[in-house]
């Protein structure tokens, strides 16, 4: 049994396809919610670790992703939790999760998903390409972006509706409309 004084990790997962605002609203969640933020997609692109297939819009093998991944919540600042952005993003990932969360004693409190239409998230990711500097922001990758999270992720949001920890939510409104709901649906989570 854990010592008594060991934190139990609480985790907030946001899932949604490219420019459905999950970095906007895990930065939101991570300041009221006092735990770090971590992007799956921040950690690999510090890393640049296959440049190629995140440029092209693919995803990266989930070994690697979930080792990145876990490695950063086993930080000391997400003792307490973490708001998990674009992780899990296949079941896979998601077993691994389990497990990790098992070992712990760690509960996830909420998966959000940010329910966009496909052309707005095109035009979402098309609109920051001038911006951002991501090479994965163009027209034609945002599309291959698209076509990888509508092949894994029903599979993910199928396993936490099965656990009963699944909101979704309408991400089209604007960010702060979108950020109230998050919070009305967190409120009910208890
Ligand atoms: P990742 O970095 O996770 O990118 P993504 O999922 O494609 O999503 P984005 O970061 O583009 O969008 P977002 O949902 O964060 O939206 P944002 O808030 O920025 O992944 C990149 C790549 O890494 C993947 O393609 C893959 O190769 C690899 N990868 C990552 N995780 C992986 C994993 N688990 N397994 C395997 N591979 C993995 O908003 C977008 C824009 O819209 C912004 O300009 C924002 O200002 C605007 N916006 C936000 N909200 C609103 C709103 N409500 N109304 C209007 N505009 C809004
Ligand atoms: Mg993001």
């Amino acid at each position: 049994m854990a010592p008594e004084s060991a934190a139990e990790p609480r985790l907030v997962l946001l899932f949604g396809g490219p420019g459905a605002g999950k970095g906007t609203q895990a930065d939101r969640l991570s300041a009221s919610l006092g735990v770090p933020h971590v992007s799956s997609g921040d950690l690999l692109r510090e890393r640049q670790d296959h440049p190629q297939v995140m440029n092209s819009g693919g995803l990266l093998p989930d070994d690697l992703v979930t080792d990145i991944v876990l490695a950063r919540l086993d930080c000391p600042d997400a003792a307490r939790g973490a708001v998990l952005d674009g992780f899990p993003r296949t079941l896979a990932q998601a077993s691994a999760l389990d497990a990790w969360l098992k070992q712990r004693g760690g509960r996830i409190s909420a998966g959000l998903y940010l329910d966009v239409p496909q052309q707005t998230l095109i035009d979402r990711v098309a609109a920051r390409g001038h911006v951002s500097h991501r090479e994965d922001d163009t027209t034609e990758v945002a599309g291959r972006r698209v076509a990888a999270f509508l092949r894994e992720l029903p599979a993910v949001l199928d396993h936490y509706e099965q656990l009963g920890v699944l909101h979704r939510i309408d991400g089209a409104p604007t960010a702060d409309q979108v950020q109230r709901a998050i919070m009305e649906s967190l409120g009910r989570a208890g």
